[in-house]
């Protein structure tokens, strides 16, 4: 029996989807808790690509079974999009169950995301654009339609007429946008609510009787710990908590089932969006690892931000999150830049150093890095099967990357694909 947790440690696209992935084909059960379409988690195996959104990333072993909690938010349109893809790819879905208690991701509030954007103008957050921020808003606002309305016809038209009703007059009277035609939308979605049908079911139950016959689960953590509402760089943040707290509540299990918690960071940093990175290279070694990485969002293809790899923020996750081990993706990338930087700590404007990421934007504002250097390294790196096998300034910049975050490093990336980690 073991419940495994994979976060992200960072502003997201860890690689956590190859991480969820490997340490899929030995759980049996795999649950998303939070989140929506705003994820985009990649699997490659044996050179096909997978890019799942909703679904969580143990789908492609076919035994698994695959838990959507009731902290997720689901656009049904982009879901039913992402299971036909799936079937054209031969990939089995029947082991799939969502809560009926998670949100539904309206056509409205993919508007209100656009056009709150849009008012924002220059302080914009740069979200996905998904309708995230307004679909929990509507969830603690007591007012949000949840799956069992969606397969259920006459409570989803008779919920949809009603909020519909005043989510048009605040897209044309406040934003002076245009109204959704909300006759044609509960015919379509009423279309999806009888795809969504035959997977709904109790998450909460089913993990922990899963938990109680001694199988093993894996929470698939999706966006980071810099991107959660309380603990990350707000305002520029998603609207829920993707951290390991945050898993037990999405999907309604106790803290206590909980056994492992695994984080996921890159060798180095990236953001993809608007808000603070103080380690943000903005020269031709912030290109390079964009164009080597290919750092471009699987969700939205945005050129990513890219810089150096920021200890203040590995060990900010390792304490809010409980780490128990990291597994650092994307060394690879690293080989050929020269010199390899490594921010410990920040230097205030007011002349202090300090080692514990700032709470609040002001408090991070006009802080620099205090870098380490370490010797770089020029190998093809993407052939090692063991740890033993990687040159030594790769060892040793893992090595003091454990040493500063505090936490030990179970695994490292060496590229895409499924084989391509050295477990330690
Ligand atoms: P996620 O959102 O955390 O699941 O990460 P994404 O899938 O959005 O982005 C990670 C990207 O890095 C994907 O394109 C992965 O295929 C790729 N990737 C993951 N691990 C490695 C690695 O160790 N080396 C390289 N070169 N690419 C990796
Ligand atoms: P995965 O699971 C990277 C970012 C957006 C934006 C902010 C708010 O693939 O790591 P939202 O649409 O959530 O309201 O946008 O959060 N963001 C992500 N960045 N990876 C993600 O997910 C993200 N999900 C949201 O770019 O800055
Ligand atoms: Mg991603």
């Amino acid at each position: 029996m073991a419940a495994n947790i994979v976060i992200g440690t960072q502003w997201g696209d860890e690689g956590k989807g190859k991480i969820i992935d490997i340490l899929a084909s030995r759980a049996e059960v795999v649950v998303r808790s939070q989140g929506g379409n705003n994820a985009g988690h990649t699997v490659v195996s044996n050179g096909e690509t997978y890019k799942l959104h909703l679904i969580p990333s143990g789908i492609l072993y076919p035994n698994t079974l695959c838990l959507i909690g009731a902290g997720v938010v689901l656009d049904p349109k982009d879901f039913v999009s992402e299971l036909d893809g799936l079937h054209a790819r031969g990939i089995k879905t029947d082991n799939l169950k969502i809560d009926p208690r998670a949100h539904v991701v309206m056509p409205w509030h993919i508007t209100l995301d656009g056009l709150s954007e849009k008012f924002r103008g220059n302080s914009d957050i740069g979200t996905t654009k998904r309708g995230i921020g307004p679909t929990y808003m509507d969830k603690y606002e007591r007012c949000g339609l949840r799956i069992y309305d969606l397969v259920h016809p006459e409570i989803f038209a008779e919920k949809a007429r009603t909020t519909g009703a005043l989510k048009n007059k605040i897209i044309t009277e406040v934003y002076g946008g245009e109204a959704i035609d909300i006759e044609q939308m509960i015919a379509e979605y009423t279309e999806y609510g009888k795809i969504l049908a035959p997977y709904v079911d109790d998450v909460s139950v089913l993990t922990f009787e899963a938990d109680q016959a001694g199988k093993t689960i894996l929470f698939e953590g999706a966006q980071a710990t810099l991107l959660d509402i309380d603990f990350g760089t707000y305002p520029y943040v998603t609207s829920s908590h993707p951290l390991s707290a945050g898993v037990c509540v999405g999907s309604g299990v106790g803290p206590k089932m909980i056994s492992n918690i695994i984080g996921v960071a890159k060798a180095y940093t990236t953001r993809v969006g608007k808000g603070p990175f103080p380690t943000e290279l903005d020269d031709e070694i912030g290109d390079r690892i964009r164009n080597v990485g290919g750092e471009f969002g699987t969700t939205t293809g945005r050129p990513r931000r890219t810089g150096w790899f920021d200890a203040v923020i590995i060990r900010h996750s390792v304490r809010v999150n409980g780490l128990d081990g990291l597994a650092i993706n994307k060394l690879d990338t690293l080989s050929g830049i020269g010199t390899l930087k490594v921010c410990v700590a920040y230097h205030t404007p007011d002349g202090r150093q300090i080692k514990d990421f700032p709470p609040t934007l002001e408090g991070l504002d006009g802080c620099t890095p205090v870098y380490e250097e370490l010797p770089g390294f020029d190998e093809d790196i993407s052939g090692c099967k063991e740890y033993s096998e990687l040159p030594a300034a790769c060892k040793a910049y893992i090595e003091r990357l454990e040493e500063l975050v505090g936490c030990k490093i179970v695994m490292v990336g060496v590229g895409p694909d499924r084989s391509q980690i050295l477990e330690r």
